[in-house]
């Protein structure tokens, strides 16, 4: 069948993107769900920095990619095998396909799913297949999976959750990347408790998805940083008790508010700089949960000493260290109960042609998460 969807075939295009155009928006073909896939039609999509990271080329993937990984939408038809899934279904795709029978899936860590990943750098389903060509019948890859800026997709099944219906699509895309990934740094990774003083640098979707993590957690202070005032007036909305603005002084100030540095530091910039601020920002005995996607040469230099002899842990955080079967309904209830406000992050609704303006948007700090509805 034939489909509208965003391709990818260059990264590293020069901003703006509404004039180097690097998402071009083009008729494809979309074969038949294999077993164990579905064929969905995505309702609602959001734009995120990871997606930018590939536009931009500081996350590699391979090209021709159709772009796109946080979403939700209605199930058209299931595939051969695909037990549990009903045409109808509402389902929230998650950026990690969960094979459930590899070694950490069966550790219960099915973020590191070893075939989900895989088959996400190889630009595939869980299966090995593609199922998008373009025009000339050449394949096209899928991103993480997801391929979200899409009217329809095929995906694993094992990429899908399905949820309650009456959630409105726009909210529930939120939940395939940034809320699992921020909410799921907060209480999966960096564990928050109604003891911790929690710093959180950067608030894009993903930082002020983890705010709110922070926040239904009972943090007794949630320190919020970033470079843009708007992004800090909208944190201190959601229950950050300081917000500070970025700089060379940031180390201190947040030292400073947190009576000698916060127990827990989540980093959602992308940046080691950041990440290194973040680090520096904790307390004697604290835990740094890094969520951001520096360019595969960066590197971080930390004074090894000080995790031996002042017990701090630095970790990372993929996917929230969710497993979306588990958490997906848990965050959408925490959000039903209204004790997670994540629909305060959808600040603009755009149409499937106007995906290369929202990225300007996002690039410039202007938005926090952007919808696609389809
Ligand atoms: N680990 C995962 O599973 C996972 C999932 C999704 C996204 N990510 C990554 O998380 C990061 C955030 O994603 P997002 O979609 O929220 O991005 P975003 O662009 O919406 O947010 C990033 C924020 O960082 C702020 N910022 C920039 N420089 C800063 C500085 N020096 N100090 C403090 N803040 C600064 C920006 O103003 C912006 O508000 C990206 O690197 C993305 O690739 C990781
Ligand atoms: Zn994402
Ligand atoms: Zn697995």
């Amino acid at each position: 069948m034939k489909v509208r969807a965003a391709v990818l075939r260059e990264m590293g295009l020069p901003a703006p993107y509404a004039e180097s155009r690097p998402l071009e928006v083009t008729e494809v073909e979309l074969d038949p769900p294999g077993p164990g896939e579905l064929l969905v039609q995505v309702r609602a999509a959001g734009l995120c920095h990871s997606d930018l990271s590939v536009i931009d080329g500081s996350r590699p993937r391979v090209m021709p990619m159709a772009l796109g990984h946080e979403a939700a939408g209605v199930v058209l038809e299931p595939g051969p095998g695909s037990e549990g899934f009903e045409p109808g279904d509402h389902v929230v795709l998650a950026f990690v396909p969960v094979c459930g029978e590899c070694g950490p899936c069966r550790a219960g860590r099915p973020a590191l799913c070893e075939p989900g990943a895989a088959a996400n750098t190889a630009g595939t389903l869980l299966s090995g297949e593609r199922r998008l060509r373009d025009a000339s019948g050449a394949p096209l890859n899928h991103h993480l999976g997801v391929s979200a800026f899409s009217e329809r997709v095929v995906v694993s099944a094992r990429s899908a959750v399905k949820v309650d219906p009456e959630l409105p699509f726009a909210v529930a895309a939120l939940f395939g990347c940034a809320v699992l990934t921020g909410v799921g740094a907060a209480l999966n990774a960096a564990a928050v408790s109604p003891e911790d003083r929690v710093a959180v640098f950067g608030l894009g979707g993903v930082g002020l998805a983890a705010l709110l993590g922070a926040r239904v957690a009972g943090a007794r202070e949630i320190v919020a940083v970033d470079v843009v005032p708007e992004k800090l007036e909208l944190a201190r909305e959601l229950g950050a008790t300081h917000a500070l603005r970025a700089g060379d002084e940031i180390v201190d100030a947040v030292r400073e508010v947190t009576g000698g540095g916060a127990d827990k530091a989540i980093e959602t910039v992308g940046s080691e700089r950041v990440l290194a601020q973040a680090y520096a920002a904790t307390r004697r005995g604290g835990t740094t949960v890094t969520v951001g996607l520096p360019h595969p040469d960066r590197t971080l230099a930390i004074p090894a000493v000080s995790l031996v002899a002042e017990e701090r842990t630095l970790r990372g955080s993929y996917l929230g260290s969710c497993d979306p079967a588990r958490d997906l309904p848990r965050f959408i209830r925490m959000y039903r109960e209204g004790r997670l406000p994540v629909d305060r992050l959808l600040t603009h609704r755009l149409s499937l042609d106007q995906v290369n303006e929202g990225f300007d948007r996002l690039a410039s700090g202007r938005a926090v998460r952007q919808v696609i509805e389809l």
